[in-house]
C-alpha cells in the first residue's frame, strides 16, 4: 500500500443554475457542471494525527482557508475513515489554485479530492458509488468534484446524470479576493424573489448546443439565477461582467454563487487579451484562464510504502 496518495480535483463553473424552491433547508437546483482545467492538489500520508497542511497558490490568501475540523478535506477524511472503521490520522497537504469562496467549489473539490485519496491509501476498499454518497453528505458540489466533465445536476446538486459534450470550451475566470457565502447568497434570493412564484428553468437547448459544439450558442445560453442576489450583494460584479462582454467575450455569467464571473472565450489568445483588459480596468484581482471540460478527481501519484 501506498505511503503517500496525490489527487487533483478541478474547479467547476455552472453553464446553467436554476434555483427552485426549498426543501429541507436546500434548495431545489437543476443546473449544468462543468469542471475546467483548474485544479487543487490533496496529498494525503499516514501521520500521528489528523492535520491540514496548505500551499496557497497565486491570490491565495492563506488565512481564508480553515485548517481545523471546519476543513472540508478534514471532513472527508473523517467520514470516511467512520465508514471505513480506520482511524483518520493523516497529514493532508493542499496546493490550492482553485480560489476559496469563488462560487467554483474549491472547497468540494478538496473534499473529493481527499475522499479518493484516502480510500487509495487505505486499500481502495470503497466503490466509487459509495464515494458518492459520502461526498453529497459532506456538500451539495462534491460528487460532481468526484465525476467531473459536464453534468446536469438536481436535488441539491448531487442527483448527477453525465452530459455529452463536443470539442472544448475556453474560459477566462474572473476572479476576487473576497469570496461570497454560499448561503448569504441564496438567502438574499429568497428574500427578492419574496412570495412570487418560482420561476421554471430548462437546460435542454444549452444540452443541444453542447453537443453539437455550438460555442455561440452555449454563450448565448448562459443563466444564473444566484446572479442577480450576487449582483444585489456585490454591486462591482456588474461591471466585471459589463467589462468583460464589452471586452469582447462571447457570453459571460457568475459562477455557482459568485463572487467569480466567467467568460466563454475563442481560445487561449483571447483569453490572455481579455484578462488584460480586465485587469487593467481593475474589473478583478485576477485572471485565470481555464479550458473545460475536465476530468473528475483522479490519483496523480501513490507513493511506495507499506503499512
Ligand atoms: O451543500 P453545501 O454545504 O455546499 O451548501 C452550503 C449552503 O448553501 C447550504 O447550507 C444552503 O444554505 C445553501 N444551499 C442551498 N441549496 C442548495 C445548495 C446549497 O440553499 N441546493
Amino acid at each position: 500500500m501506498s505511503a503517500s496518495v496525490t489527487v487533483r480535483a478541478a474547479a467547476k463553473i455552472n453553464l446553467r443554475l436554476h434555483v427552485g424552491p426549498v426543501r429541507n433547508g436546500y434548495h431545489d437546483l437543476v443546473t449544468v457542471f462543468h469542471a475546467v482545467g483548474l485544479f487543487d492538489e490533496v496529498t494525503v500520508a499516514p501521520a500521528d494525527r489528523l492535520r491540514v497542511e496548505l500551499d496557497a497558490g497565486p491570490g491565495i490568501a492563506a488565512d481564508t482557508v480553515p485548517l481545523g475540523a471546519d476543513n472540508l478535506a478534514a471532513k472527508a477524511v473523517h467520514a470516511l475513515a467512520a465508514v471505513l472503521g480506520e482511524r483518520p490520522t493523516v497529514r493532508i497537504h493542499i496546493a490550492k489554485s482553485i480560489p476559496v469562496a469563488g462560487g467554483l467549489a474549491g472547497g468540494s473539490a478538496d473534499a473529493a479530492a481527499a475522499l479518493l485519496a484516502c480510500n487509495h491509501l487505505w486499500g481502495a476498499p470503497l466503490s466509487r458509488d459509495r464515494l458518492l454518497e459520502i461526498a453529497a453528505s459532506l456538500g451539495s458540489d462534491v460528487p460532481f468534484s468526484l465525476t467531473g466533465q459536464t453534468a446536469v445536476g438536481e436535488g441539491r446538486g448531487e442527483i448527477l446524470t453525465p452530459v455529452p459534450v463536443s470539442g472544448q470550451y475556453h474560459w477566462l475566470l474572473a476572479c476576487t479576493t473576497t469570496g461570497l457565502s454560499t448561503p448569504t447568497v441564496f438567502a438574499e434570493l429568497d428574500r427578492i424573489r419574496g412570495e412570487h412564484a418560482v420561476r421554471e428553468g430548462s437546460v435542454r437547448e444549452m444540452l443541444d448546443a453542447l453537443a453539437a459544439g455550438d460555442v455561440t450558442a452555449v454563450a448565448k445560453l448562459l443563466v444564473n439565477d444566484l446572479q442577480e442576489p450576487a449582483l444585489a450583494l456585490r454591486p462591482e460584479l456588474k461591471r466585471t461582467l459589463d467589462c468583460g462582454l464589452e471586452g469582447g467575450a462571447l457570453g459571460g455569467v457568475l459562477s455557482g454563487s459568485g463572487p467569480t464571473c466567467v467568460f466563454l472565450v475563442r481560445d487561449r489568445a483571447h483569453a490572455t487579451e481579455l484578462g488584460a483588459t480586465l485587469m487593467a480596468a481593475g474589473a478583478c484581482t485576477s485572471a485565470v484562464y481555464a479550458a473545460g471540460p475536465a476530468d473528475g478527481a483522479s490519483v496523480v501519484t501513490a507513493a511506495g510504502g507499506s503499512r
